[in-house]
């Protein structure tokens, strides 16, 4: 497999299982949306093991005790609509405290550019961690406006979550945002020529809402 400097590619056995069902074409909208919430999850719990945490003291019903708990700045999620919003769930269920920006994007399909028709997230992006959710990074195009945008507003720590990636999209990001630290469960081989991953999964917004 490639290597990146950008990229880790969280390879646990879970994931890669999970990630074999996603892919196959039999699998129904339902079961889509619960794989790509879980593996969503899965890759949480990678992507958080390097996370601050700051000595507290607590009383247990026995005695006093120092424990830890999370530092540093609230995380923010940042889905990019419509399938990066499948994966929210899984993330938050790990991180309950962590707010939730949108970012509306979708790809032209004969110009494969992105088209911006959405952006929200929290006030004071600049004290913030920012995780932009897309199970998707084809050409890069769409995660790379989509950090773009969050960097304007005063982001300055972004990270991006996918399932799926192309070597063209981590390429894409590393020439755009070299800054900006990929997570992906899979390292695919290509594009097509209509811009989609192969061996990929589809059309993961189609999948997951049923709009196939
Ligand atoms: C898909 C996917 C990414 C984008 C990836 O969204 O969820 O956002 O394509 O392609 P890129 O890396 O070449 O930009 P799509 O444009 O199909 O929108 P949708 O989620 O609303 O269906
Ligand atoms: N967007 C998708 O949903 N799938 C791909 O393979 C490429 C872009």
């Amino acid at each position: 497999m490639r290597t990146y400097p950008n990229l880790t590619v969280v390879g646990h056995p879970l994931i890669r299982h999970k990630l074999a069902v996603l892919r196959d074409a039999q699998t129904p909208t339902k079961q889509f949306k619960e794989l790509v919430d879980e593996i969503a999850m899965l890759i949480t719990y990678e992507i958080t093991r390097d996370l601050p945490l700051e000595a507290v003291e607590i009383e247990t019903p026995l005695e006093r005790t120092t424990a830890h708990t999370l530092a540093g700045k609230k995380l923010t999620l940042v889905p990019i609509l419509r399938a990066g919003l499948g994966m929210v769930d899984g993330v938050a269920r790990l991180i309950p405290s962590a707010r939730v920006g949108h970012i509306g994007l979708f790809r032209d399909h004969e110009t494969l550019q992105p088209v911006d028709y959405y952006f929200k997230i929290p006030s004071e992006p600049e004290a913030r961690d920012f995780i932009v959710l897309d199970p998707m990074l084809a050409t890069g195009g769409s995660a790379s406006a989509a950090v773009a945008s969050l960097k304007r507003s005063g982001a300055t720590r972004v990270q991006l979550v996918c399932l799926v990636a192309a070597p063209e999209g981590v390429e894409r990001m590393l020439a755009d945002h070299p800054d900006v630290r990929v997570w992906t469960a899979a390292l695919d081989r290509e594009l097509n020529a209509q811009g989609y991953i192969l061996p990929g999964l589809g059309d993961a917004g189609d999948r997951l809402f049923g709009t196939r």
